[in-house]
């Protein structure tokens, strides 16, 4: 389950030369997609694939994990935001191609139900693709959170609020609370990719390949996942038994 890359740049390449080819085997697909810094190089890549090879997008829909709560969408930390700045604008996607959670609406819990409705009324997702906190994290399912869960408000651990306020001008406007897809959302894909990259996640990519699937390790429910896989580059697999890991490229 463990996919060790020369670099950053090379899990781009291979996941986005896997993404065009499932979007041509089915224009249909649903996409399960992720924000944050590591997906950074993997949209530009994806990007400059799909600028080129023009596959149809007309019929592809997405669905994002998460969204803080009380950030507007023009807001530029919103992860609508950034997702428009990397992906749905140059591909010209339209609005009703597109899932967000609202952080801003006025009944969370509807907000919340109706978003694992939409993706189970739209037949489910044929790919998640995911990042992983510091804490273990997976969308912003913290550290407990049940792995029958269904999209949720969660309030942000005090290690992701750290991690994350780093992106805010002042580390005090980093919101407290987020809405995410839950963990049962994320299993029921069809096929599931975790993406870790840098050293810093070294030592959570540690504890995730000695941890069996428990709450406490939210990215451990991966391992009852009968199609998942985790893309490592050398800084992130550096803790793990060079036994466990398959050489891609
Ligand atoms: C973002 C998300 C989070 C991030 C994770 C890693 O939509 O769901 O789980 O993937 O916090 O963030 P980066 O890539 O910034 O280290």
């Amino acid at each position: 389950m463990f996919f060790i890359f020369p670099t950053p740049a090379a899990i781009a390449e291979h996941l986005s030369q896997h993404l065009i080819r499932l979007i041509r085997n089915n224009p249909d697909s649903k996409l399960g997609l992720a924000t944050g810094s590591t997906m950074e190089p993997v949209y530009a890549r994806l990007l400059q694939h799909l600028e080129k090879e023009r596959p149809d997008l007309s019929r592809l829909t997405t669905f994002n994990l998460d969204e803080y709560i009380g950030l507007p969408a023009s807001h530029p930390q919103s992860y609508s935001y950034y997702m428009h700045q990397h992906l749905f604008d140059p591909l010209g996607l339209d609005d009703s191609q597109i899932n967000l959670p609202n952080g801003m609406c006025t009944n969370l819990d509807h907000e919340c139900r109706n978003y694992s409705a939409a993706i189970a009324a739209a037949g489910g997702l044929d790919f998640q693709l995911l990042g992983i906190g510091t804490n273990g994290h997976i969308g912003f399912n913290e550290p407990g959170t049940p792995f029958d869960s269904l999209t949720h408000v969660i309030e942000l651990s005090e290690n992701t609020r750290l991690d994350n306020s780093r992106f805010f001008d002042n580390p005090a406007d980093m919101p407290t609370h987020a809405i995410t897809m839950g963990i049962k959302d994320i299993l029921d894909a069809k096929e599931v990719v975790l993406v870790v990259t840098g050293e810093h996640k070294a030592d959570v990519m540690n504890l995730l390949y000695r941890s069996p699937a428990n709450p406490s390790m939210p990215a451990s429910s991966l391992k009852l996942h009968p199609n998942a896989r985790i893309y490592l580059d050398q800084a992130a697999a550096s803790r793990i038994p060079a036994e466990a890991l398959y050489h891609v490229e």
